[in-house]
């Protein structure tokens, strides 16, 4: 990441702090590894992302350990190891990380990338789904993403989906020789990735399967419901799309999908979900979820990330010769000058004195300084004034002219 990419990450940072913060979240970084286990517990056996994507080594002492390919699991990890549960409920944290997928880098998906996500922990309230999807449209919107929509369904608590595994299974299994070998080799595992097929016999298949959202539970269906009342009440449009899967296990109920046309293939821009079994499954206390997840350089490629303009240079240190003396009393000036807020550089590549003025004006330094053993001559670029003073009357000089601008 260089440059103007840097700028433009800092900004959509900045963003997702202001947005996220002013809603409760608090920051979390938890660790670029973690033990294996974590991920193929909580992301799940059956999933593309432990199946084939882990970066995982073994340590000195015979641990296995994977780097992160995403945040949920270690925040509950962190939830659970941290007693977060004797906090006032839900506990709102985010993130912005860097994972690793060991995946065929292509336009818009790389093997490291950086998510900006957000996790609440400890309700089921339907207002936490909606207020969590309507804050990644906030963010997305604020980030002038291009031609976003949202996709939305609710894949029912577990309970109700094992009735409806079964159904699918019956389904799938009936029309066994028209699937992909990869969806058959997963029809055991995780039956509903079929509806996640590119591949024309599957979805040719799936276009006649049982759908999840006509068998989910009373409870389930008045969850989903208020969801939707909520987004309609905050104005976010979506479309509930019966066959959307995600490629993670962990899901319950609310799962959404953010995707640009503006991005080709690599559509997805954010999604997530709530996941109201995870925690327990990692070993702690039966804990509702709910979260998403935004990646970065989607966001980049499918918004209009002009980077701010960089601050402006306030003061440019030259020196007459090239003396240490001299060298010693900018070095002076240039910390002087910080500490009192400005901007200021000074010439680090011992260039001659006409190579330090086109080094300023390259930098579009406001005011140049040459600093001389008694004398220093301080240039206004912007009036072309010049005035002769002490050395060290220079940064006075300079903040006196900065604060009647
Ligand atoms: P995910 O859909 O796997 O969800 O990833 C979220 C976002 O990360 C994607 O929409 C995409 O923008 C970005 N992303 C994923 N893989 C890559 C890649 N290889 N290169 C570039 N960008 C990528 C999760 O990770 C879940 N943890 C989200 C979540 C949070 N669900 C609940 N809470």
């Amino acid at each position: 990441m260089l440059g103007d990419q840097a700028a433009a990450r800092t900004a959509i940072e900045s963003r997702a702090r202001a947005i996220l913060e002013s809603a409760g979240y608090e920051r979390i970084e938890t660790p670029t590894f973690e033990a294996t286990e974590l991920f193929a517990r909580g992301v799940g056996e059956s999933t593309d992302i432990v199946r084939k994507e882990m970066f995982t080594l073994t340590d000195a002492a015979g641990r296995s350990l994977t780097l992160r390919p995403e945040g949920t699991a270690p925040v509950c990890r962190a939830y659970v190891e941290h007693g977060m549960h004797k906090r006032r409920q839900p506990v709102k944290l985010w993130y912005l990380s860097s994972f690793f997928r060991h995946e065929r880098a292509q336009a818009g998906r790389f093997r490291q990338f950086w998510q900006v996500g957000a996790e609440a922990l400890g309700s089921e309230d339907p207002a936490v789904d909606a207020e969590s999807i309507a804050l990644l449209a906030t963010l997305l919107s604020e980030l002038h993403v291009r031609d976003v929509r949202l996709r939305l369904a609710s894949l029912g608590s577990i309970e109700s989906r094992l009735v409806y595994r079964v159904r699918l299974q019956a389904h799938l299994r009936a029309n066994e020789e028209s699937l992909s070998g990869d969806v058959r080799e997963r029809i055991e595992l995780n039956p509903l990735r079929a509806f996640d097929s590119d591949h024309p016999g599957t979805q040719a298949v799936m276009a006649s399967a049982p759908r999840l959202l006509d068998h989910l539970s009373e409870d389930d269906c008045e969850h989903f419901a208020q969801v939707r009342a909520l987004l309609d009440v905050a104005s976010v449009p979506y479309e509930v799309d019966p066959t959307l899967v995600r490629g993670l296990d962990y899901y319950t109920r609310t799962v959404f999908e953010f995707t640009s046309d503006a991005l080709g293939a690599q559509s997805g821009v954010g999604g997530g979900g709530r996941y109201d079994g995870l925690i327990e499954q990692l070993g702690g206390p039966r804990t509702p979820g709910m979260g998403w997840a935004a990646g970065i350089e989607r966001i980049m490629l499918a918004g209009d990330s002009r980077p701010p303009a960089p601050a402006p240079l306030e003061l440019f240190l030259a020196l007459q010769e090239p003396q240490p003396a001299l060298r010693s009393i900018a070095f002076t000036l240039l910390g002087e000058a910080r500490a009192a807020g400005l901007s200021a550089q000074m010439d680090l590549g011992e260039r001659s004195l006409k190579g330090q003025l086109g080094h300023a004006a390259a930098l579009g330094a406001r005011f140049v300084a040459v600093i001389g053993g008694e004398h220093a001559t301080l240039k206004d670029t912007q009036d072309g004034g010049q005035q002769t003073l002490a050395p060290d009357a220079v940064v006075h000089a300079v903040l006196r002219a900065h604060t009647s601008l």
